[in-house]
C-alpha cells in the first residue's frame, strides 16, 4: 500500500483541506506514513499570503531534491494556494516536483498522483471550479474527535489591495445551508462537541443566495448535541445585528468574533480597500457589544502598509487602546505578485520600522490581555478540554466560550469534556484555575 505525508502551512481552510484529501486518499488505497522518510508521496498543503510562508516552503521542498534523485518513484505535490499562485514558478525553483495542484483539485488529488507518478513531466491541475466538492466527512481524519472545522463558503470576492486570496480561492461560493447542516449532524453523532465554521469572508455567508451568515448559525446551533458552534473569518462590513444577536442568545453560539481591524488609519483603510472607516468599525464594535454584552473580538493588523506613516500607526494604537480585543495577530506588510497594492504602491517602510511597529503593538496587546486575564480571576469558565499540556502531563489545556486558553490540574481524563474551572491566576495568554465540579453531561 502506498504511504502519503502531508505537511499544512497557512490558515485554518488548508488544514481543513488536508484533513478532507487525506481522507480521500484513504478511500482510495493510501496509507498515512508514519514519517516524511516512509512516505511514497509527500505533499506539502502551501500558503501564499505572505513571503516568509512560501520561502518555508521552497526550503522545505529544496531538501527533498537529493532524495527524488535517488527514489524516481517518489511523488512530490505541491498543493494550497502557493501552487495556486505560483504554478508554473514552483516548476523553476523546485524541478524535481512532480504534482502541482491548487485547492479546487484536491476531489480528484488520487488520480493526480497517479498522473504524476506515471508521468515524466510535472503535473500541473490549477483550474477553479464553480462548485464545492462534497468529501466523505467520517473518512477525514480530525486531530481530535469532539472538535471540527466545516466549511461554510469558499474564495472571496473582496478586493483587499494586499491580499491573494481571491486570487488563490476564487470567487465566493455558498454551500447550501441543507448540506452543511446534514455534514454538522453526521460529525455531532460522531462525538463532535465543537464546530467552527470557516470561510475566508464567512460574513459574507449566503449573500448571493439572499441568505446571511445569521440564518446558517441558527440552522447549526438548532442540532442536538452541539456543544459549541463557532466561525471564522468575519469582515467587518457585513456583520449584522442578527448575527451578534444570536452569539448572546443562542447558548451553544460561542460570544466571540473575529473581525479584523487591519489599520486604524482611515487613510490607510482606503488604501488596503477594507470598505469602511475607523469611525466605521467602533460602530460595529459598539454593536456588537450592544447585542452581545462581553463578546470577546480579536483582530488582525498590518504593518508597515506603503506611506504607513508614525501618525497612521499612532492610529492603529489608538484603536486597539480603544476597542481591547481579545486578541490580536499582527502582520509586518508583504508586497504579494498579483494584487494591487505591489502594482501601485511602493512598499516604502523600512523593514526595521516594520519590526519596531510590530513589537510595540504586540506589546500594547499582551498589556491588554494580561489586565483582561487578570479580571477574569476568580470567575468560574465552562472549559472543553482538547487534551494534556505538551509542557506539563499533569496538566490539562482548553478553551473557555470567548476562546481564552485555560489551564487546570486533576486526575481522570477529561479530554473532550466540558469542566467547569475557577480561575486561580493569569498571564497574557493562559488562564489557570482548578476544577470545581464534575464534566457537564455531554449531549444532554
Ligand atoms: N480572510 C481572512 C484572512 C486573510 S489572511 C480575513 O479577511 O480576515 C489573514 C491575515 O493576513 C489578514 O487579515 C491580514 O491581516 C494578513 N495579510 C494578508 N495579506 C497580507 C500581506 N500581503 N502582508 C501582510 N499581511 C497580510
Ligand atoms: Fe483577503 Fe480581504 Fe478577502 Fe480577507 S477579506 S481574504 S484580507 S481579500
Ligand atoms: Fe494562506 Fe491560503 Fe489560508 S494564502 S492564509 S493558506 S487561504
Amino acid at each position: 500500500m502506498k504511504k502519503f505525508w502531508v505537511e499544512t502551512f497557512g490558515c485554518q481552510m488548508n488544514k481543513l483541506d488536508s484533513e478532507q484529501f487525506s481522507g480521500e486518499l484513504t478511500l482510495n488505497g493510501y496509507t498515512p506514513a508514519t514519517s516524511q522518510d516512509d512516505a511514497d508521496v509527500i505533499l506539502f498543503n502551501t500558503c501564499s499570503v505572505r513571503e516568509h510562508a512560501e520561502q518555508k516552503v521552497y526550503s522545505r521542498g529544496g531538501i527533498l531534491k537529493h532524495r527524488k534523485a535517488k527514489e524516481p518513484g517518489l511523488v512530490i505535490g505541491i498543493l494550497g494556494c502557493m501552487a495556486q499562485q505560483e504554478r508554473e514558478k514552483i516548476l523553476d525553483h523546485l524541478p524535481h516536483v512532480d504534482l502541482v495542484a491548487g485547492p479546487d483539485q484536491y476531489k480528484n488529488l488520487p488520480a493526480l498522483i497517479e498522473e504524476a507518478r506515471a508521468s515524466s513531466e510535472a503535473v500541473l491541475a490549477t483550474r477553479h471550479t464553480a462548485f464545492i466538492p462534497k468529501f466523505d466527512r467520517l473518512a477525514a481524519p480530525r486531530e481530535n474527535p469532539w472538535q471540527a472545522f466545516i466549511l461554510a463558503m469558499k474564495g472571496c470576492d473582496e478586493m483587499c489591495s494586499y491580499c491573494v486570496v481571491p486570487r488563490t480561492r476564487g470567487r465566493e461560493i455558498s454551500k447550501p445551508i441543507p448540506e452543511i447542516v446534514e455534514e454538522a449532524k453526521v460529525l455531532v453523532g460522531n462525538g463532535v462537541l465543537e464546530i467552527t465554521l470557516l470561510g475566508q469572508n464567512i460574513t459574507a455567508y449566503g449573500e448571493k443566495e439572499g441568505k446571511e451568515l445569521a440564518d446558517l448559525v441558527e440552522a447549526v446551533a438548532a442540532i442536538p448535541g452541539l456543544k459549541r458552534l463557532r466561525f471564522v473569518t468575519s469582515h467587518p462590513h457585513h456583520a449584522t445585528r442578527r448575527l451578534f444577536r444570536d452569539l448572546h442568545t443562542l447558548p451553544n453560539v460561542m460570544p466571540q468574533i473575529h473581525m479584523p481591524a487591519q489599520s486604524g488609519s482611515d487613510r490607510l483603510l482606503a488604501m488596503m480597500k477594507r470598505t469602511y472607516t475607523c469611525a466605521e468599525y467602533l460602530d460595529i464594535v459598539a454593536m456588537a457589544r450592544e447585542e452581545c454584552p462581553g463578546i470577546e473580538i480579536a483582530s488582525d493588523f498590518i504593518v508597515g502598509f506603503p506611506t504607513e506613516t508614525d501618525e497612521d500607526f499612532a492610529k492603529t494604537v489608538a484603536l486597539v487602546e480603544k476597542v481591547r480585543f481579545g486578541y490580536s495577530f499582527i502582520f509586518q506588510y508583504s508586497p504579494r505578485p498579483g494584487t494591487t497594492a505591489i502594482r501601485d504602491l511602493a512598499d516604502d517602510v523600512p523593514s526595521a520600522v516594520k519590526l519596531r511597529r510590530n513589537h510595540e503593538l504586540l506589546a500594547l496587546q499582551e498589556k491588554i490581555q494580561l489586565e483582561k486575564n487578570t479580571d477574569r480571576v476568580g470567575a468560574t469558565v465552562e472549559v472543553l478540554v482538547e487534551g494534556r499540556s505538551d509542557r506539563n502531563a499533569e496538566r490539562w489545556v482548553g478553551r473557555g466560550p470567548d476562546n481564552r486558553i485555560v489551564v487546570f490540574e486533576g486526575d481522570g481524563d477529561f479530554a473532550g469534556k466540558v469542566i467547569p474551572v475557577r480561575i486561580g491566576r493569569a498571564t497574557a495568554l493562559t488562564l489557570y484555575g482548578d476544577r470545581v465540579g464534575e464534566p457537564a453531561p455531554v449531549h444532554a
